[in-house]
């Protein structure tokens, strides 16, 4: 399973790089807007900054809504750098979009993923990646974890290539239990990967072992 960082953070992108287990990143308009980066030349330039510290996938979003404007973009993304993977909304000419990309060679992320129908259709029109928003239908009582399985269902049905990233993960058992449910990637935020490693049986432990290495060797 890959882990891929939520944000547009450079401070949070470089800690999780140095943790040693990050594949890539993925952000959103909101995300950058978060980290006050704005106008079309600091976006482009943070996107290759990002590129700088992380050798993975860096999804970056297109903000047009038709055909001509989500292409051009895309593949002034796309000539960016090699690891960036141009972001396309899930709909209608989004789809229109993902095919040229996927002709063309451009990897692509359908996102804002929210039904296995979505799931589908992305897929059929080569999207690299779909991004199906788990904590967001969370948010309002529907079932972000069963989408993730339908997906892989329909997807080794058929033995579609289109890799599921469970995005909008809010915490551990997000992660936990897309894994079980065969996600190829996750994107949360750092809090919800270094939410893994705690255990209060660790802390317990750990302190013991100290405790007593110090016992004999003082
Ligand atoms: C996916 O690529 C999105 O950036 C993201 O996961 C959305 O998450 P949110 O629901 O926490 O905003």
């Amino acid at each position: 399973m890959k882990f891929f960082i939520d944000t547009a953070n450079l401070d949070q992108i470089r800690e999780a790089e140095e943790l040693g287990v990050l594949d890539g990143v993925t952000t959103n308009p909101s995300l950058m807007a978060k980290e006050g980066i704005t106008g079309k030349n600091n976006i482009l330039k943070h996107y290759v900054d990002i590129c700088t510290i992380t050798p993975g996938d860096v999804s970056a979003e297109v903000i047009g809504t038709t055909f001509d404007q989500m292409v051009r973009e895309g593949e002034e993304l796309a000539e960016l750098h090699d690891q960036i993977v141009v972001k396309v909304p899930m709909i209608r000419d989004g789809v229109k979009a993902l095919r040229y990309f996927s002709q063309k060679g451009i990897r692509t992320n359908c996102t804002l993923i929210f039904s296995p129908g979505q799931a589908l259709l992305a897929a059929k029109a080569g999207a690299t990646y779909v991004s199906p928003f788990i904590g967001r239908l969370d948010d309002i009582s529907s079932d972000g974890l069963s989408l993730i399985a339908e997906i892989r269902e329909i997807y080794d049905n058929y033995g579609f290539e289109t890799q599921i990233l469970a995005a909008s993960v809010r915490h551990a058992m997000h992660i936990i239990n897309c894994a079980k449910l065969g996600a190829d990637v996750m994107t949360g935020p750092l809090s919800s990967i270094e939410s893994l490693l705690k255990h209060p049986l660790t802390d317990i432990g750990l302190e013991k072992f100290l405790a007593d290495y110090k016992k004999g060797n003082s």
